[in-house]
């Protein structure tokens, strides 16, 4: 192992990965001052922020609707079906207003009103005065917010002269002898040297993990790098069995058709034609919330309504809306479409298909952005030196089911917290403690064994099985013996990776590695998710249970943590967050939920 060159780094803080979180709280905590290194496994503009299309929701009010933040803090805590701590979720409804204005200063070209303000567009689940109207929300530069969001955020990070680390995989975490984390130990593909990053403060900005299903909108680097090196860390994860499936990726591709096409005027229909959306949400239609309609269209399949050959997927039109409208503000799935479906949108209905697009669940954090544990039933306890944000953690708002738009405010508000946060624990430039030589070993040792794997099955055989045993068991609908099944295939999955053979040795772009090593965090988190699913019994937003088909507040209402000790799955609850965080609004008891 001798070959391995270490070089060693000092930094206030360390951001692992650069999408809209990541850039977020890089740019705040460069502009304070604190020596902050961001290392991102792509460039940081190819981050899977930039595929985000429809908008970032805050209760601006732009388009006369008289919106509100109270609205929007309703509209998220039904959205969640009760699992999101309404603590946290005032703070993000009310930050949201200041957190969109200040990347509108940054540059973010949105789209305008007539009169020049923010354009803003429906989206799903998206109220005025608790369901009355739809409210239009959507902050949107087109279609395209992430990429606008992204490249803003990048521009005003170089600006205040972020350091950045490019095409570096992050291996795992590093602790102290007194067991707090201090660091990560890092791989640079371009010349494969390794590095120790020592800081003060490490922030998990690592994205989801959509790449351990079959069919999903998420980007290939999604592997939720982050998660898995907590879980390795003996943290637990939150509310992992929440996975959301958007309703319109495209058939066949996975690739996104935003939720803003509904929002535009857009519509769903089966096989008999009928827009089947008003049986199963009178009110809001096609723009109830995404599981609502995500089950509603799996539904019509199910019962043989389904279109196409093979009755296997659903109709989205377009083509009754004005050509030039979508030519202004749905550009960008006008273009996916024709080129991954072969669709002209002015002229024919898009096929689509409800497509894994984003985990709830994650790092446990509070809404400063500090990772927690459960401390008894209701209580948290601070991890030092340890920071969560974005799709990667659980604060949790977005509880049972996020409302689109909330996760690129999400992104800003808590990138910006956690920014702040960490301009009060840090001094800039404050000395470090002396580390054992041996600091990264561990990593090291874990890093040359997958290295080094020498059996006979391709990292992408395993990874094949193991996405197809996540769609197959883990998906819209669940039961006890889908999930069990899972589980048992699992086992054969983790057999198979056990014969992983990784051809290239070399140290130098070796994607088979890198590959190999993200396999790895796939692994951990599908066990994680299985587990925690096959405990709850009872069906809340994303989560729907065949055999429990009813929300029990009773039993329910409380969060997962799950946690690997020595291979074996552990399971712990902690009681939602019912009270909220100032008198500003009235915390929300449980009731149904209807669209
Ligand atoms: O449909 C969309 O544009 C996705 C937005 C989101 O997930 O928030």
């Amino acid at each position: 192992m001798n070959e391995y060159k270490i070089i060693k780094h000092q930094y206030d803080v360390v951001v692992v990965g650069a999408g809209g979180a990541g850039l977020r709280a890089t740019l705040g905590m460069s502009a304070q001052g604190l020596k902050t290194a961001c290392i991102s496994k792509v460039f940081p503009t190819r981050s899977h922020t930039v595929a985000a299309q429809g908008g970032v929701g805050a209760a601006l009010g732009n388009m006369g609707d008289g919106d509100k933040w109270e609205y929007h803090f309703y509209d998220t805590i039904k959205g969640s079906d009760w699992l999101g701590d309404q603590d946290a979720i005032e703070y993000m409804c009310k930050h949201a207003k200041e957190s969109v204005i200040e990347l509108e200063h940054f540059g973010v070209p949105f789209s305008r009103t007539e009169d020049g303000k923010i354009y803003q567009r429906p989206f799903g689940g998206h109220t005025i005065n608790k369901g009355e109207s739809m409210a239009h929300r959507a902050c949107a530069a087109a279609d395209r917010t992430g990429h606008a969001i992204l490249h803003t955020l990048y521009q005003q990070c170089v600006r205040h002269q972020a350091e950045f680390y490019v095409e570096y995989i992050v291996i795992d975490l590093l602790k102290d002898p007194e067991g707090n984390i201090c660091g990560v130990l890092a791989w640079c593909l371009d010349d494969g040297t390794l590095h120790e990053f020592q800081s003060h403060l490490v922030v998990m900005a690592t994205g989801g993990y959509g790449r351990a299903f079959f069919s999903c909108t998420s980007a290939h680097t999604c592997t939720g790098d982050g998660n898995g090196m907590v879980l390795r860390a003996g943290l637990p994860l939150e509310d992992m069995e929440f996975i959301q499936f958007h309703p319109t990726g495209i058939y066949g591709a996975g690739c996104l058709i935003t939720e803003g096409a509904r929002g535009e005027g857009g519509y769903l229909t089966n096989a008999k034609g009928e827009r089947f959306m008003e049986r199963y949400a009178p009110a809001a239609k096609d723009l109830a919330s995404r599981d609502v309609v995500s089950r509603a269209m799996t539904l019509e399949i199910l019962e043989g309504r389904g279109v196409g050959e093979h009755k296997d997927h659903i109709y989205l039109h377009l083509e009754h809306i004005d050509a030039e409208i979508l030519h202004e503000r749905l550009p960008g799935i006008s273009e996916t479409a024709k080129i991954f479906s072969g669709v002209d949108v002015t002229q024919q209905p898009i096929p689509v298909l409800p497509t894994v697009h984003y985990n709830m669940g994650g790092i446990p954090t509070n809404y400063y952005g500090e990772v927690v544990v459960p401390s008894g039933k209701k209580e948290k306890k601070i991890v030092p030196g340890l920071m969560a944000i974005g799709e990667a953690a659980c604060v949790s708002v977005h509880g049972a089911n996020r409302l689109g738009t909330n996760s690129l405010l999400d992104l800003i508000v808590f990138g910006r917290a956690a920014a702040i946060q960490a301009g009060k624990l840090i001094k800039p430039n404050s000395p470090h403690k002396k580390l054992p030589e041996d600091v990264s070993q561990v990593a090291l040792d874990r890093f040359d064994r997958i290295r080094n794997s020498n059996g006979a099955t391709p990292t992408a055989k395993v990874l094949l099985a193991l996405q197809k045993n996540m769609q197959n068991h883990c998906a819209v609908f669940r039961t006890e013996a889908t999930l069990q099944k899972g589980i048992d295939e699992l086992s054969n999955v983790k057999q198979l990776r056990d014969d992983l053979k990784v051809t290239d040795r070399s140290l130098i772009w070796n994607t088979d590695l890198v590959e190999a090593l993200e396999l790895d965090n796939l692994l951990l988190q599908s066990e994680v998710t299985l587990h925690s699913a096959l405990a709850r019994k009872e069906s809340r937003g994303a989560h729907a249970r065949d055999d429990f088909p009813d929300r029990d507040d009773k039993s329910w209402t409380k969060h997962t943590y799950a946690s690997i000790d020595d291979g074996k799955v552990n399971l712990d609850y902690r009681d939602v967050t019912l009270k909220t965080l100032s008198s500003d609004v009235d915390s929300l008891p449980p009731v149904r939920r209807v669209y």
